[in-house]
Order: structure tokens, then C-alpha cells, then sequence
């Protein structure tokens, strides 16, 4: 079977970093061009050199990182430091990385890119804000025939915002990218987190990643211990929601979850409302489907699947 071609736009963040791990450990079926970086999480200085370190731990020295824009299109940075640290990926060893960034702008790379692959051959995966995604597609329309689909992490309906009441934080920090995007026509599957809070990497499930004997596990572990705080305590839970891998694992394992042809529509005016994905989940306006919306996914069957990659990376 053909690899899938995907390029991957991410603001590590341990989640974008199980992400990226999750997509190493499935080089057989995914062929990643390249690793783009946003602002989103943490500044741009820090998700672009945490994915390299990311990219050093998974023992992958062959795919590009590029950085891409350090601010939304229209509002200012929001950053996450209090989810993820003041280094954004803590619980791993933060060093600055050998692997160097790429010099080219992570826009124009995308552009690039896509332009130079065939038509409906490209598949996004952007795990941040999606202000790199929505530069593109401004400064250049036409790749929009030789994107295959877009697989975004990012809305809420049901589960309410975790950033406001109303808004999740990938779309929250640049609702505009988002409307661009939601917009562009592309075939896109949404993972909200309608369906990321059913991924909960309990106690007993971050132990598994240590317990498979590698580095990668027990980073994954130790970046898991740091970054579920903050949900245990916010929502009471044992363990906090792994958001970002269950764009990779769709694409590997599209049976593993459940989803919904329905219209997503961003809000940009209202500040009291900014971000939200308004969702027409029972179709009751005449606005047409524009995304797939996932609600319901095999979460046993997911960290089977993580696992099962991150035990063959180093
Ligand atoms: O709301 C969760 C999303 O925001 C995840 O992608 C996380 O990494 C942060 O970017
Ligand atoms: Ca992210």
C-alpha cells in the first residue's frame, strides 16, 4: 500500500509531541514531508526548537522543521505555558537541538510544497493555531486543489471551551486563520474536544509508555507525569486528555473513530463568544457541511495503537 503523504503543522506541547512520536513510529504508512511550527502553546522560539528535540528523541534527522508565523493573523499571541510549562514540552530533557531549523518560512514551504505535489495528493495535519494553514491558503489559493484533506485537532461543542466557556485553544488563539480554513472548501476532519477528552491517558496508561523499555517511552511518561496536572486538577480526573495523536491515529486507523458530516462555522466578532466552532450537529440551518465531526472514538483501541508505534522508535 502507497504511503500517505502529510505534512504536519504542530506548536509542541507534549500532545503535538506524542503527536510527532506517534507519526515516527508509522514511517511504513506515512510518508511526513515536512514539520512546520506555529505560536501557539509557547512562543515560536520554543515550538520550533522543541519539535527538533522531538524529532533528535524519536531518532528522526531526515524530515525538515521550519518555523512559521510567531503570532495569530488579526489578535495577539495566548500562550499556554500554565498547560505545558515554561519550556512547553516539560518532562523532557530541553536542550537546543542538533538538527537544524530550516531557513525557509514555514508559509512559503507549505506553499511550495503542496504546489509541487500532485493534485488531491497532500494531506494537512495541523495540531495548533492554524494561522501557518491559513497564510497559505491567502497567499496561495491554488493549492487548495492539491490538498487530499485537512485532519485538524482543534473546536469543541459538546464538551464546551477549555480556553473560554466557548472556545478551544487551537482555535481560540486565531479564530481568523480558522474561518479561512473552515472556509477553503478542503475536505477536513475535526478533532474536537467532543472526542479528545475520551482519550484520558490515565495513570495506569502513562506507566505503559514507560513499561515498553525504550527512551522514547519513558519520555513520553515523564512529559505525560508534567502535563496531565493541570487537567487532573481542572476537571478531576485521573489522567488528562491526549488531544493532538488522534489526528495521526485517524489517519491510520480511520475506524477507530466515529464522526459526523456537518457545518462548522468560526466565530470572529463576538469577544464574549471569539473561537467557537459553531457547529450545526442536527443540521437546523440551511448552512452547508463543510467537516467531518468526530464525537466518538475506540480508546483502548487508540492507546493500543500508540503504543504499539512508540515501542519501535529508539
Ligand atoms: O486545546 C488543545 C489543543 O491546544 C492541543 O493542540 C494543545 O497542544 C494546544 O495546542
Ligand atoms: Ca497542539
Amino acid at each position: 500500500m502507497s504511503r500517505k503523504a502529510i505534512l504536519i503543522d504542530c506548536d509542541p506541547g507534549q500532545d503535538d509531541a506524542v503527536m510527532l512520536l506517534l507519526a515516527f513510529g508509522a514511517r511504513d504508512a506515512l510518508d511526513i514531508k515536512g514539520i512546520t511550527t506555529v505560536a501557539g502553546n509557547v512562543p515560536l522560539a520554543k515550538t520550533q526548537r522543541n519539535a527538533r528535540i522531538i524529532c533528535e528523541l524519536g531518532g528522526v534527522t531526515d524530515v525538515p522543521v521550519y518555523a512559521g508565523c510567531d503570532r495569530p493573523m488579526m489578535r495577539h499571541l495566548v500562550t499556554a505555558e500554565q498547560v505545558h510549562g515554561h519550556e512547553g514540552i516539560d518532562g523532557a530533557e530541553i536542550y537546543e537541538p542538533d538538527l537544524p531549523l530550516q531557513s525557509q518560512h514555514a508559509v512559503d514551504y507549505i506553499v511550495e510544497t503542496v504546489m509541487g505535489a500532485p493534485d488531491d495528493s497532500i494531506t494537512l495535519v495541523p495540531t495548533g493555531p492554524l494561522t501557518n494553514i491559513g497564510m497559505a491558503v491567502v497567499r496561495e489559493p491554488r493549492i487548495l486543489s492539491r490538498i487530499h484533506e485537512i485532519v485538524l485537532m482543534g473546536g469543541a461543542m459538546r464538551e464546551g471551551g477549555n480556553t473560554t466557556p466557548s472556545a478551544e485553544f487551537n482555535i481560540y488563539v486565531d479564530p481568523h486563520a480558522a474561518d479561512i480554513v473552515f472556509r477553503c472548501g478542503c475536505p477536513i476532519v475535526v478533532m474536537p474536544l467532543d472526542v479528545t477528552h475520551q482519550v484520558v491517558t490515565t495513570a495506569t496508561r502513562t506507566a505503559a509508555f514507560a513499561a515498553l523499555g525504550n527512551r522514547v517511552g519513558k519520555s513520553v511518561q515523564a512529559m505525560m507525569e508534567f502535563y496531565n496536572r493541570f487537567d487532573e486538577e481542572k476537571y478531576g480526573t485521573d489522567g488528562g486528555p491526549l488531544h493532538d495523536p488522534c489526528t495521526i491515529a485517524y489517519l491510520l486507523n480511520p475506524t477507530l473513530f466515529r464522526g459526523k458530516s456537518v457545518n462548522v462555522t468560526i466565530e470572529t466578532q463576538s469577544e464574549l463568544t471569539m473561537g467557537a466552532t459553531v457547529t450545526d450537529f442536527w443540521g437546523v440551518t440551511d448552512r452547508a457541511p463543510n467537516a467531518v465531526w468526530v464525537h466518538g472514538v475506540n480508546a483502548d483501541g487508540f492507546f493500543d495503537l500508540l503504543n504499539a508505534k512508540i515501542a519501535r522508535l529508539p
